[in-house]
């Protein structure tokens, strides 16, 4: 997204990618667009497939005691809402906008190492097709995930973590099965958190909240199925459909944040800065927003000579990242089954639920968050 929203702006650049182009093309992760970043897809030449298969939602369930409460975010937010579209969806159409734009985009590069971070001329060192290559730059974006080497690779002492672990996971399942409900469903259930979305008309996505050493294992499909139903059957009579499951996998859940997000001429961005829980489905909505900051810092840089909205990244970055912290922080305490939680702690949250699905505030505050908050100006 960075290297489209650059060349747009003609500041050219090069993508290390160190997978395959059909792994990340294939790879089932997120889902859910939020509105903002939908408009920027679109603004950017990129909404064709997604206004053509992207499933457009007014709003989510929330599911508790067995009964389905609707939350209008459309009507809560003056017309806003969140489409449904996976991101190996958006990473398929960013590889093909920046392929028909004669891009540079090296797949399957090994070794990758960053060098001068803090000079003019940062390098980036990696073998590709088992040739050694060293890029000479003026900056380097980290949009490397929470493994990436770009974190790692800048000085100790340089940045300050603040994370939180949770004692949960997703078991997260795709179906062969048509969803049988329109909108998202989140669940929550004395044995644990579940939730229904989907990809497509014919394909339904399911996850399960569950111990983080859990092993896949213990959970043939016969087992994910009678969970599902038992967690999120409501008394109406609703429940999932099943289907053939096409892939399972266990996701443990974790809030992250490092500051700041530079060292030098190293940006950081997405989750090699911060990762947040899925509950609240704003991962990849937070690095899109990232990209679009850093975009606009790299333009005027190039067009005006002027690093200021370089200096201020990080800054500018960490304001929306901390509210979207503390709104998956809260929707993923508010959803789960905490163990480690009292009784007390179990009333309250079952307070909080049936406050959002009686106040009308309370479920306003959850619908602007979640069709995501304005990213005015790019
Ligand atoms: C998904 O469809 O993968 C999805 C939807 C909502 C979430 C997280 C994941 O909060």
């Amino acid at each position: 997204m960075l290297s489209h929203l650059l060349r747009l702006h003609g500041v050219d650049s090069i993508v290390l990618e160190s997978r395959s182009r059909d792994y990340v093309e294939d790879r089932v992760r997120a889902g859910v667009l939020e509105h903002p970043t939908v408009d920027l897809l679109c603004r950017y030449g990129l909404g064709d497939r997604l206004k053509q298969i992207g499933l457009m939602h007014d709003g989510i369930w929330l599911s508790f005691g067995g009964v389905r409460h609707f939350i209008d975010m459309k009507e809560l937010t003056a017309g806003r809402c969140i489409t449904v579209y996976g991101q190996n969806e958006v990473i398929r159409d960013l590889i093909q906008a920046r392929l028909d734009a004669g891009a540079e985009i090296a797949f399957e590069v090994e070794d990758l190492s960053v060098h001068d971070l803090a000079s003019a001329t940062p390098k980036i060192r990696y073998t590709h097709n088992g040739v050694a290559h060293e890029v000479v730059c003026d900056f380097i974006a980290g949009c490397d995930g929470f493994h990436g080497v770009c974190r790692p690779s800048i000085p100790a002492g340089v940045l300050s973590v603040y994370e939180r672990a949770y004692p949960f996971a997703w078991l997260g399942v795709l179906a062969e099965a048509a969803p049988s409900s329109h909108q998202l469903v989140y669940t929550h259930h004395e044995r644990g958190f579940a939730l229904f979305s989907m990809r497509s008309p014919k394909v339904t996505r399911l996850y399960l909240q569950v111990d983080p050493e859990e092993n896949i294992a213990n959970w043939p499909d016969h087992r994910v199925w009678e969970e599902l139903r038992v967690r999120m059957t409501t008394r109406d009579g609703w429940s999932p459909n099943s289907g053939p499951i096409t892939q399972k996998s266990i996701t443990p859940m974790r809030s992250f944040v490092v500051e700041p997000m530079q060292y030098g001429n190293l940006f950081l961005a997405g989750d090699a800065a911060h990762i947040v829980p899925p509950t609240g489905a704003k991962g990849m909505n937070l690095a899109i927003a990232d990209v679009a900051i850093l975009a606009r810092a790299f333009c005027e840089f190039y067009g005006n000579g002027r690093r200021v909205l370089l200096d201020q990244y990080s800054e500018t970055c960490l304001q929306r990242v901390w509210k979207v912290q503390r709104f998956s922080w809260w929707m993923t305490s508010l959803l789960h089954r905490n163990a480690r939680e009292s009784p007390f702690d179990h009333r309250r949250q079952l307070a909080d639920l049936d406050y959002i699905v009686t106040s009308r505030a309370a479920m306003t505050t959850l619908a602007e968050n979640y069709v995501g908050l304005p990213l005015d100006g790019y």
